[in-house]
């Protein structure tokens, strides 16, 4: 879909706080981090080699899923961490949880800073850990990743929430519920078997609903206006596919709800994209982008529950006639002066054999005014859109004639903000049921 270059990402100095917790003695995926010897307390300076040849995320073990802290090239270099005596730190492939074991006894690498490894020679201060040459994934697909598997896969976790399960899980998930073989992402993200077989759109279906937008009296109290249009009927600026703008389609609780989910959860990220596909489960790698230096928030879980947030998902529902399965969660957006996204395309450039299929229809949102600058740029069609708080711009990604084929003349970029910043939202509307191949881990996607 796009090419995109990892960044080594550049960590210096990170502080894990060992968690004080208390374990009752029948749970065996509690820790006691922290906790007991006076030394738990002493900060200690450690280092982490890795000789071997994948590049490796260093988690600092919560007792839980981990915490990412940092990433160990494969160049010798050593990655230095301020640390807790009583702290556990586990590695993975880098990019995904994928763990580096021990060959000889398919063990997961676990480094437990003690104060008997403590050395004071001078120079090396602290605790050392080495990542071995012969570190590697694991041979053993069906594997859990972490000691609390096993009592996640007790409460039902499996079935909640499989695709993050299945892959994580995988040897509780199938002691539990016989998802073993699910693993494969061949057999597990199948149309059939997550019932995404209906296209939204077909031959027409995309004419008919731009027409109907344009032309219907119901539409009128939103302020439709077309900006481009095949044959540049209904009143259309320029002459091409369709583009319109509905310029009432957001009042301020709505807008307001946006923003306020955007801070829920992990908030506002720096933009990454897709890498490529890392191993048979389907995981992909997670990289900065560097063709995008917005920053973005994912509306889910309590921001999806926004009495406003749910409102603009149901009246774009409505304007569509296409399901709310289809969408992607809203991805809220922040650009602050200077920062773009540069010129692309909103699904990919040829037939899309993903679960979702294409991203047919793009609902953009503008959830601000912004002082200069920040314009939607359609870099083929030379056509630019303001931003304008309450706007909704809307362009199809596919064609008309056929809607498994991507419109290349769809390509776009967000000019950069000169002054001021600005605030967006968007729902990607995919041709097939999208939540089946989220919940079943089959976007690529397992945050
Ligand atoms: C697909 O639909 C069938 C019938 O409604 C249902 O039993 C099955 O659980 C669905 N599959 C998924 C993955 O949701």
């Amino acid at each position: 879909m796009i090419t995109v270059i990892a960044l080594p990402l550049l960590w210096i100095c990170v502080i894990a706080h060992a968690q004080e917790t208390t374990c009752s003695a029948d749970d065996e995926t509690c820790s006691d981090i922290g906790v007991g010897a006076s030394t738990a307390k002493r900060k200690i300076p450690t280092g982490f080699l890795n000789l071997s040849p994948y590049r490796a995320d260093i988690h600092y073990d919560d007792g839980w899923f981990g915490q990412y802290v940092a990433t160990m090239e494969t160049n010798g270099e050593t990655v230095h961490l301020d640390t807790f005596f009583g702290d556990r730190f586990f590695v993975t492939r880098h990019g995904v949880r994928e763990g580096l074991v021990d060959p000889a006894t398919d063990e997961q690498y676990f480094f437990t800073v003690d104060p008997s490894l403590e050395q004071n020679d001078g120079e090396n201060n602290g605790v050392q850990f080495v990542l071995p040459s012969h570190a590697a994934p694991s041979k053993t697909k069906c594997k859990d990743r972490y000691p609390v598997c096993a009592k996640e896969a007790k409460r039902g976790e499996c079935t909640a929430n499989p695709g993050w399960m299945i892959v994580n899980c995988c040897e509780s998930c199938e002691l539990k519920e016989g998802f073993g073989h699910l693993l494969d992402s061949k057999v597990r993200c199948t149309r059939e078997r997550l019932n995404a077989t209906i296209p939204a759109w077909k031959e027409g279906s995309l004419d008919d609903l731009f027409t109907k937008w344009a032309s219907d009296n119901q539409y009128v109290p939103y302020h439709p206006r077309v900006i481009s249009s095949p044959g540049k009927i209904l009143g259309a600026e320029h002459d091409g596919p369709w583009i319109m703008v509905f310029d009432s389609f957001l009042d301020d609780d709505e807008i307001n709800a946006l923003l306020k989910g955007a801070s829920f959860g992990a908030g506002f990220q720096r933009s990454t994209d897709q890498g490529s596909v890392i191993s048979g489960s389907g995981e992909k790698e997670k990289v900065i982008s560097t063709h995008r230096t917005s920053s973005n928030a994912w509306c889910r879980q309590e921001c999806e529950e926004l009495e406003g947030v749910k409102r603009v998902s149901s009246r774009i529902e409505k304007f569509t006639g296409i399901p709310q399965n289809n969408y992607e969660s809203f991805q809220i957006l922040k650009y602050q002066v200077g920062e773009y996204y540069k010129s692309h395309h909103d699904s990919s450039s040829n037939k899309d054999n993903s679960v979702s299929g294409h991203r047919i229809l793009t609902f953009f949102l503008y959830l601000n005014d912004v002082l200069e600058g920040g314009h939607t740029h359609f870099t083929r069609l030379d056509i630019s859109v303001k931003p304008k708080k309450g706007r909704a711009l809307v362009w199809p990604s596919v064609l008309n004639e056929d809607p498994s084929t991507p419109d290349l003349r769809m390509y776009h970029e967000a000019r950069p903000v000169t002054k001021g910043i600005k605030f967006a939202a968007n729902h990607w509307i995919h041709q097939y049921d999208s939540k089946n191949e989220n919940l079943w881990g089959c976007s690529g996607s397992f945050a």
